[in-house]
C-alpha cells in the first residue's frame, strides 16, 4: 500500500505544453516512407504528409516539431529543398546511412505540415557547415513579409503569407556532429550569429526563440560555459550581466539498451534486470537536470533560460533485418514506462524545462508512430503522451509519492512516479506509473484542499515485452479503468508495469 497526497493548495511551476513535443529528423525512414509519401501516393495524405499521422499528432496535441535534425541539420542546406520538387538537388545524407534523398521534403513541406497540425515550428539552423548568412536567409525566407529579396523567393515558391517560426536553434550537438567546438569558440560563434539573427528587421514575428546548443548527458562545464557566455553582453569591452542571448538551452539525453552505444541490445530483447536496467537510467536523468539546473541558476538565477530536451528516449540496436545506420527499432510497454517516468521527472522540473522533443516522431528511435506501406501504427509510447496531454499548460501542484527501491541485484529503482497538474478550469489531472515489472501496488490517493465531484480513469497495462504490430495493431491500447472514490479519497491497484491517469473534476 503506498499513500499519494496531492495538495491542491500547492501551486508550482506552469508546465509549458512544449514539454510535450516530437523532433522529425531527415534519418532512416522519418521522414521518407514515413511522414512524406507525396502527393501522388496512394496513401492520404495532405500536401504529401500522411493524413493518419497528422490526425495522430492532433490527437495528442503535439504542441512542437524540431527539424530537420539533429547530426542531419549540421550537414542540410535549405535552399536545396524549395522551388519545383522535380528541380530539386539530389544529396546523399552522409550522416545517415548515405541515403539519397530528393530533397522532395523542404521548408514549405514541413511548415505547411506545421500549420495543419496546428503547433509550433522549430527549426535547427546549420552553424557546423553552413554560415550566418544562411540561417538569416532562412528566417527571412519563412518569416518575412517586406519586400525582400527572400520574402519575394517565397512567393515566387508559391506562398504568400509568411509563416509562424516559433522556435531557431542555432547550431545542434556542436560538441560533436555540429562540428567538435570547445565551449568558448561556441559562445563566440553563437554570438556573432545571434547578433544578426535577432535583429527584426524583415520579420513579422517578433516572438522568435533561439535555443543554444547545450551539453550531451554530464557535461556540466559545458553548461557552465555556454550559459555564463550567453547571459553576458558584451559592449564596448565592457562585460554586463542582462537578459540572456538565449532563450533555451538545448540537453540531449538518450538511455542505451545493453551495455552502452557501442554494445546495444534490440528493444524486445530484455529480462527482468534490463527492464530495471533502462528504467533506472531514464529516472537517472533527473540528477542530470537538477545538476544542469543548479549550474545554469548560477548565471540565471531567475530561471530566463529554459533547459530544453529536445533528444530524448531510448535507444536500442536496429530490429534484424533494417539497415543498422536507419536506426528502426520497436517499442514495448517497457518504453512506455520509460516515456512515463520521464514525463512525470520533466512535469517535476517545468520551473525550468520548458521544451522537449522525443527522438523520432516516426520509425526511429523511441518513435511514438511506426509505418509500413500504407499501415500505420501507433506505439505504446504515443499512449504516453495521449494519457499526459491534460499537463500541457496546467500548473504543476505539489504532490507526494510514497515509494520504495525494487530491481534486480544492484539494479534498483523507485517503484512509482508520478506528477499532478491543475487546469484553467481547476481540474486535476494525475499521472502515475508502476515500474514494477511483476508486482501491483494498492494506492491510498488523498485530494487535499478541494472537493471531488467526479473522477475519470484510464490506464495502459500490458505484459512487459508487448508491443503494437502491423498484424496486431491494437495490442496495446488505453482502456477506461476503475478506481474507488468516497469524499476526498481515491483507491486504485495499479497493476505491474502500467500507467494510470486521472481525470479529477473538483467541486
Ligand atoms: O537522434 C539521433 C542523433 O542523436 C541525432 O541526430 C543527434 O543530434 C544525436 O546525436
Amino acid at each position: 500500500m503506498a499513500q499519494y497526497l496531492i495538495n491542491y493548495l500547492e501551486r508550482k511551476s506552469k508546465i509549458n505544453k512544449e514539454i510535450y513535443g516530437n523532433f522529425t529528423e531527415h534519418l532512416g525512414r522519418c521522414i521518407y516512407d514515413g511522414i512524406w509519401v507525396g502527393k501522388d501516393s496512394v496513401i492520404p495524405n495532405i500536401n504529401g504528409v500522411r493524413k493518419d499521422i497528422i490526425d495522430a499528432f492532433k490527437e495528442i496535441k503535439v504542441p512542437v516539431l524540431r527539424w530537420p535534425g539533429g547530426c542531419f541539420a549540421d550537414q542540410y542546406h535549405w535552399k536545396d529543398g524549395i522551388g519545383s520538387i522535380e528541380q530539386r538537388k539530389r544529396i546523399v545524407n552522409k550522416t545517415w546511412g548515405n541515403a539519397v534523398e530528393d530533397n522532395s521534403f523542404g521548408t514549405h513541406e514541413f511548415m505547411d505540415m506545421c500549420e495543419e497540425i496546428g503547433c509550433d515550428a522549430y527549426i535547427a539552423g546549420n552553424l557546423a557547415t553552413g554560415s550566418i548568412q544562411e540561417m538569416l536567409d532562412w528566417i527571412e525566407y519563412i518569416t518575412g513579409d517586406g519586400d525582400s529579396e527572400m520574402a519575394n523567393l517565397r512567393r515566387k515558391n508559391g506562398r504568400e503569407e509568411p509563416w509562424k517560426l516559433t522556435w531557431f536553434g542555432i547550431g545542434n550537438e556542436v560538441w560533436g556532429c555540429g562540428g567538435e567546438m570547445m565551449p568558448d569558440y561556441y559562445v563566440n560563434q553563437y554570438r556573432q550569429a545571434y547578433h544578426f539573427l535577432s535583429q527584426k528587421g524583415f520579420m513579422t514575428s517578433s516572438s522568435l526563440k533561439f535555443i543554444a546548443s547545450g551539453p550531451g548527458s554530464d557535461d556540466y562545464e559545458w553548461t557552465d560555459k555556454v550559459t555564463d557566455g550567453l547571459t553576458t553582453q558584451t559592449y564596448c569591452m565592457s562585460q554586463i550581466k542582462s537578459d540572456p542571448l538565449m532563450d533555451g538551452l538545448s540537453f540531449h539525453h538518450y538511455v542505451f539498451g545493453g551495455d552502452g552505444y557501442f554494445n546495444l541490445r534490440r528493444a524486445r530483447e530484455f529480462d527482468e534486470k534490463e527492464w530495471y536496467d533502462i528504467i533506472r537510467k531514464a529516472a537517472e536523468t533527473e540528477e542530470l537536470i537538477t545538476r544542469h539546473d543548479t549550474v545554469m541558476t548560477r548565471h540565471d538565477p531567475e530561471k530566463k533560460v529554459g533547459l530544453m530536451i529536445d533528444e530524448w528516449g531510448a535507444w536500442y540496436g536496429s530490429e534484424e533485418g533494417t539497415n543498422p545506420a536507419f536506426l528502426f527499432q520497436q517499442n514495448t510497454m517497457c518504453d512506455a514506462i520509460l516515456a512515463a517516468v520521464y514525463l512525470n521527472i520533466f512535469n517535476k522540473h517545468s520551473d525550468r524545462i520548458k521544451l522537449a522533443t522525443i527522438a523520432q516522431a516516426v520509425n526511429v528511435l523511441q518513435s511514438v508512430v511506426l509505418t509500413e506501406g500504407e499501415k500505420m501504427i501507433l506505439t505504446p509510447t504515443y499512449y504516453v503522451f495521449e494519457l499526459f496531454k491534460k499537463h500541457q499548460d496546467a500548473v504543476l501542484l505539489g504532490s507526494y509519492m510514497e515509494n520504495r527501491e525494487i530491481g534486480v541485484d544492484e539494479v534498483k529503482v523507485n517503484n512509482l512516479f508520478e506528477s499532478s497538474s491543475i487546469d484553467a478550469d481547476g481540474n486535476v489531472a494525475a499521472t502515475i506509473c508502476n515500474t514494477s515489472i511483476d508486482s501491483s501496488e494498492q494506492i491510498e490517493t488523498t485530494l487535499f484542499g478541494a472537493e471531488i465531484e467526479s473522477i475519470k480513469a484510464r490506464i495502459l497495462a500490458q505484459d512487459a515485452h508487448a508491443c503494437n504490430t502491423f498484424e496486431e495493431p491494437e495490442n496495446v491500447v488505453i482502456k477506461d479503468f476503475d478506481v474507488i472514490c468516497s469524499g476526498n479519497r481515491i483507491d486504485f491497484e495499479i497493476p505491474a508495469g502500467s500507467i494510470v491517469e486521472l481525470s479529477i473534476k473538483v467541486k
